[in-house]
C-alpha cells in the first residue's frame, strides 16, 4: 500500500454528505491528494457503527484491503442486516465464506448466462419498451430502469413477474430493517415461506434452472444449510437489482448528456461494451463497501485501531488520478484496465457478468427500439447523485412513437 510521512494521522473530517443528493468526489479527490488519504471521519457524523471510522480513498489501499481478508473482515456486514438477511456470504471470512461461495457460484456458471440473455433478459427489456414505445415521451426511471433488473432476478429465481412488486417490497423491508426490526423479520419470514414451495419443488424434481442448481448445490459432500439458501437468496435483489437499476440510469446519462456520446455510439454499436465499462468506472452506483479492522494496522501509513471500521471507497479508487488520467471525464476510448466497481479479492460481485450482460443487452433495445432518443426540453435534465449508492431518480426523454 501506498505509504503517508512517518508519524502522519489519519485527519478527522466532519463528513457532512447527504446521503441521497450528495456529491462525494471533490471531498474524495481532496483526501486522495492528502498527506494522509485515510481520513478518520468525525463520530458525530457518521458513527452509525459507534466505533471509530475511517475512509479509504486511492486506489492502492483500496485493493490492498480487500484483498486482506485476514486484516480486514467482512463481518461488519453482519452487523445491521444480517438478522434480517439470514446467513450472509457477504459478511462471513476465510474458509467459511469459500465454502459458501463456492457452492453458489455453479448456478452464475456462463452456460445459464447465455440462456438468460434470450430467454429472459431480452424479454424483459422488450416487454417495459413496449408499453412505452408509442407514447414519444417517458421517464426512463419510473417505467424502465427501476423496474428491469428486479424483474430479471425475479426470472432467475423463479418468481412470477404477477409476485415481483410483493416480492420486491419484501427485500426493500429487510434491507431496511435496522429501522423498523419487526417489518424486517416478518418480511424476511414472509419471503422464505413464498419461496418454499418453489424450493420443495426443485428438491423433490430439479428443472436445471438456477435454483435447481442451487439447493442440489453439492461441495466436498457439503449442500447449503436452509438458512445459507434462504440467506443468499434474501440478498439477491439488494445486490443484483438495486445496484444494476442505477447503473443503467448512469449509462443512459452519459449517452444523453456527454456532448457526441449518443451519436458515436449509434453510429458504432461495437462502442457499447467500452460505454458500460467506462460507466460503471465513471459512475458505480455503489461506492463503497465495509471493512472491520481485525488488529491494530496502518494503512499508507496511517494508524487504524483494532475494531475500527472502513469505508472503503471503491467509487473513490476509480477517480485516482494515479491510475486514471482525467479521472472525471466520461472516455470510452480510456485503456482497458479494471475498475473497482465489482470490488476484488474473495468477495468480488458474483453476479458482475450477470449486471454487464443485462447492461448492454438493456441499452442495445432502449436504442434500437426508441429512435430519436434524447433529453426532454421541457423537464430536468438528469443528476447522478447520492453518497453511498448513486444513479439519477429520474430520466424524462422524448423519441419518435412507434
Ligand atoms: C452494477 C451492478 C452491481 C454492482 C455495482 C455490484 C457491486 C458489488 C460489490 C462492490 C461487491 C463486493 C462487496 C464486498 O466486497 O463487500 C458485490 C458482491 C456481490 N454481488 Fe454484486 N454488484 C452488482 C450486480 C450484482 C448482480 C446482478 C448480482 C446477482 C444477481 C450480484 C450479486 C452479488 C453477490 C451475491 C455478492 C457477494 C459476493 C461474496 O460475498 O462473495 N451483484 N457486488
Amino acid at each position: 500500500m501506498a505509504t503517508a510521512a512517518d508519524g502522519a494521522q489519519a485527519p478527522k473530517i466532519d463528513y457532512q454528505i447527504d446521503f441521497f443528493t450528495g456529491q462525494p468526489y471533490p471531498v474524495w479527490a481532496d483526501l486522495r491528494r492528502s498527506a494522509c488519504p485515510v481520513a478518520e471521519v468525525d463520530g458525530q457524523t457518521m458513527g452509525v457503527f459507534g466505533r471509530p471510522s475511517f475512509l479509504v480513498t486511492r486506489w492502492e489501499d483500496v485493493e490492498g484491503i480487500l484483498r486482506d481478508g485476514e486484516t480486514f473482515s467482512s463481518s461488519i456486514n453482519a452487523e445491521h442486516i444480517g438478522q434480517f438477511m439470514g446467513e450472509l456470504m457477504l459478511a462471513m471470512d476465510g474458509k467459511e465464506h469459500r465454502a459458501y461461495r463456492n457452492l453458489v457460484a455453479h448456478a452464475f456458471r456462463a452456460s445459464q448466462l447465455e440462456q438468460w440473455d434470450d430467454t429472459l433478459v431480452r424479454p424483459t427489456i422488450d416487454r417495459l419498451i413496449d408499453a412505452i414505445a408509442p407514447l414519444g415521451r417517458a421517464d426512463l426511471v419510473a417505467s424502465v430502469t427501476s423496474q428491469y433488473p428486479v424483474q430479471v432476478i425475479c426470472g432467475i429465481v423463479g418468481v412470477p413477474l404477477d409476485d415481483a412488486v410483493q416480492f420486491q417490497r419484501w427485500a426493500e423491508q429487510i434491507n431496511t430493517g435496522p429501522l423498523d426490526p419487526p417489518a424486517g423479520m416478518a418480511a424476511a419470514q414472509a419471503m422464505r415461506d413464498y419461496l418454499a414451495p418453489l424450493v420443495e419443488a426443485r428438491r423433490a424434481e430439479p428443472t436445471g434452472d438456477f435454483l435447481s442448481d442451487l439447493v442440489h448445490a453439492e461441495v466436498d459432500g457439503e449442500r447449503l444449510t436452509d438458512e445459507k439458501l434462504y440467506g443468499f437468496l434474501r440478498l439477491l435483489l439488494p445486490a443484483g437489482a438495486e445496484t444494476t437499476f442505477r447503473a443503467m440510469g448512469n449509462a443512459l446519462t452519459a449517452l444523453l448528456t456527454v456532448p457526441g456520446l449518443m451519436e458515436r455510439v449509434q453510429a458504432d454499436r461495437d462502442l457499447l461494451p467500452a460505454v458500460v465499462e467506462e460507466t460503471l468506472r465513471w459512475e458505480t452506483s455503489v461506492t463503497q463497501v465495509s471493512r472491520v479492522a481485525t488488529r491494530d494496522t496502518e494503512i499508507a501509513g496511517c494508524p487504524v485501531p483494532a475494531g475500527a471500521v472502513l469505508n472503503v471507497l471503491t467509487g473513490s479508487a476509480n477517480h485516482d488520478e494515479a491510475r486514471y488520467p482525467d479521472p472525471e471525464a466520461f472516455d470510452p476510448t480510456r485503456p482497458p484496465q479494471n475498475h473497482m466497481t465489482f470490488g476484488t479479492g474473495q468477495h468480488q460481485c458474483l453476479g458482475m457478468h450477470l449486471a454487464r450482460m443485462e447492461l448492454r443487452v438493456g441499452l442495445g433495445v432502449i436504442l434500437d427500439r426508441l429512435p430519436g432518443l434524447r433529453l426532454d426540453p421541457d423537464a430536468p435534465p438528469p443528476v447522478i447523485e447520492g453518497l453511498a449508492f448513486r444513479g439519477p431518480n429520474a430520466l424524462h426523454v422524448r423519441f419518435d412513437p412507434s
